[in-house]
């Protein structure tokens, strides 16, 4: 048999806090570290693991917290370092553990490093970042050129984000001993892990000619010897939990990483199964293929089994909803969001759950571009319409489709006005659907999609099958049915999901018995329909998802 090695963090379920849209407890419309403090309940009732938070650190908020001006500090909208002590030790208490974002790929232009660095060149932190004297082609991810001038130096500097997220030089060893400084204030005050923001952009292959930038910031030729270094100086031996958000990482990449045996990082988010729906970048949007997207997540599953560890996710606050995206929003928005769930909740890896997922939260329809609160967005906007390289109503479309704000409004939690997320008014639009689509509702609804989140994440901790199972993949080809199994010695469980909004021929039991599979032995584990039994079904219906388990007869 296979050997296993468990690790709390295989086993742990995650949910993503965007703090400014999760819940505002004093009424200025912000979301806040009290609100946290006060659904803690809430994150514990659902069964998750681990709460990973998203920056609450000082900033500007140019790239709404992904810009720290002081790492050590709490954004005073957000409260108090006092209110994340109590918020730690209220995860603690109740058996949840603490993930936090660490950014130290850039800073903000605020940070007093920067203030410093672009002072001169002879000062002690004038190498903290990336300057240059001529400018290169590199073009930002949020769009115009990747360098900015600075009088002071009569230099530029690099910025892959925002013209406000100065990129930190990681050549320069003392940046690395301030990152290691930052991550042991952390793990002082009681974090239990990291989620490394674009991690492999820390390592940059400069070319002073023409070329396209993308390749030379990702997984540049250092990133392995800086993340080597950052395990044996701070994580080593603690049992930590990292995660390395990963852009432009394939499958060799992600081993690299996440390796079992190269003391980097226990897990990577990939982009590839996240780009199934653009043509050449993110604004060109095309419809997604079920066949793609498959045909990535089984690959990600076949690649690191037994070598390094996946994560499992379908949105995040970068991403738009999963249900408006991959599934049906509308007719069957019930149906679909729960296969979508089950998807995840059946695969090798440890699942993340973004705020609002497990209530099927959708996309918003913004009014185009006052709506918008976004940097990505805005300057995307601006800037392909002013070139032509898009249309206004391309662009109308593709904001639609992709924006980063269609996951970012507040948390709908009752009925109530602004969803019952603020007494306040809302610092970003309160999706109109909260009357249908709230927590409380959901609570009370025996079949809702928060209550199958909760039978999801109380499988995996009864099935050891679903955490360390052998993924294989059937029907391929197929472009409506995702269908794979798990195999742990000999139990197993079959996953069969259906992206269809039409019914689907499929008799399970014909399929189970050209397997090879005995159907005496197995039971229907979830569903998302009111099936008592899976041996009469020939057809599945819109957005079906059925699990069925074999256990071991001892
Ligand atoms: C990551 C974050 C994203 C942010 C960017 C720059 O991709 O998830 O929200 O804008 O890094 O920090
Ligand atoms: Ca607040």
């Amino acid at each position: 048999m296979e050997k296993i090695e468990r690790k709390w963090w295989k086993e742990a379920s995650v949910y993503q806090i965007y703090p400014r849209s999760f819940m505002d407890s004093n009424g200025d419309g912000i979301g806040d570290l009290r609100g946290i403090i006060d659904k803690l309940d809430y994150l514990k009732d659902l069964g998750v693991d681990v709460v990973w938070i998203s920056p609450f650190y000082d900033s500007p908020l140019d790239d709404n917290g992904y810009d720290i001006s002081n790492y050590k500090a709490i954004h005073k909208d957000l409260g108090t370092m006092e209110d994340m002590e109590e918020l730690i030790r209220g995860l603690h208490k109740r058996d949840m553990k603490l993930l936090i974002d660490l950014v130290v790929n850039h800073t903000s232009d605020e940070h007093p490093w920067f203030i410093e660095s672009k002072k001169g060149k002879d000062n002690p932190y004038s190498d903290y970042y990336i300057w240059k004297d001529r400018k290169n082609n590199w073009e930002s991810v949020f769009s115009g050129s990747a360098w900015e001038y600075c009088k002071e130096r009569n230099q530029y500097y690099l910025h892959v984000f925002s013209k406000k997220q100065a990129d930190l030089n990681w050549e320069n060893k003392k940046v690395r001993e301030e990152v290691y400084d930052i991550m042991n204030f952390w793990i002082g005050k009681g974090c239990d892990g990291f989620r490394m923001d674009v991690i492999n952009l820390i390592s940059k292959r400069f070319r002073d000619d023409n070329y396209k930038g993308e390749e030379y910031f990702f997984n540049g030729p250092r990133v392995h010897e800086y993340l080597k270094e950052m395990h044996e100086r701070v994580l080593k031996g603690r049992n930590l939990m990292t995660v390395g958000e990963c852009p432009g990482a394939n499958i060799e990449d992600g081993l690299k990483f996440s390796g079992f045996n190269e003391g980097e990082l226990n897990m990577i988010f990939t982009f590839q199964h996240m780009d199934v729906d653009s043509k050449n970048g993110k604004w060109d949007f095309k419809d997604f293929s079920l066949v793609e997207l498959k045909k990535i997540l089984s690959s990600w599953q076949e690649g690191l089994h037994g070598k390094a560890w996946n994560s499992l996710y379908l949105n995040n606050h970068d991403q738009p909803r999963m249900v408006s995206r991959f599934g049906n929003d509308s007719k069957y928005w019930k149906e679909s969001a729960k296969m979508l769930a089950h998807v995840i909740h059946t695969m090798e890896g440890t699942p993340y759950i973004y705020q609002g997922e497990e209530l099927g939260m959708t996309n918003l329809k913004m009014d185009i571009p006052g709506d918008l609160r976004d940097v990505e967005s805005i300057n995307a906007y601006n800037d392909l319409i002013s070139r032509g390289v898009f249309t206004k109503d391309h662009m109308d479309e593709a904001i639609a489709r992709k924006a980063r704000d269609n996951a970012r409004t507040p948390i709908q939690w009752d009925d109530s006005e602004n969803a019952g997320f603020t007494k306040g008014s809302p610092w970003m639009k309160v999706n109109p659907n909260y009357k249908l689509i709230n927590a409380k509702a959901e609570k009370e609804d025996g079949d809702s999609i928060l209550n199958f989140y909760k039978k999801l994440l109380k499988a995996r901790k009864e099935i050891p099958t679903l955490i360390y199972g052998k993924f294989k993949e059937y029907f391929k080809d197929d472009k409506n049915l995702y269908v794979f199994e798990r195999k742990l010695a000999d139990t197993k469980v079959i996953s069969i999901n259906s992206f269809s909004s039409k019914d689907l021929g499929f008799n399970i039991g014909e399929f189970l018995y050209e397997i090879g599979e005995d159907t005496s032995k197995y039971e229907i584990l979830h569903t998302n329909m009111k099936r008592e039994g899976f041996k009469d079904i020939y057809e599945l219906k819109p957005y079906e998802c059925l699990s069925l388990v074999k256990l071991n007869e001892d």
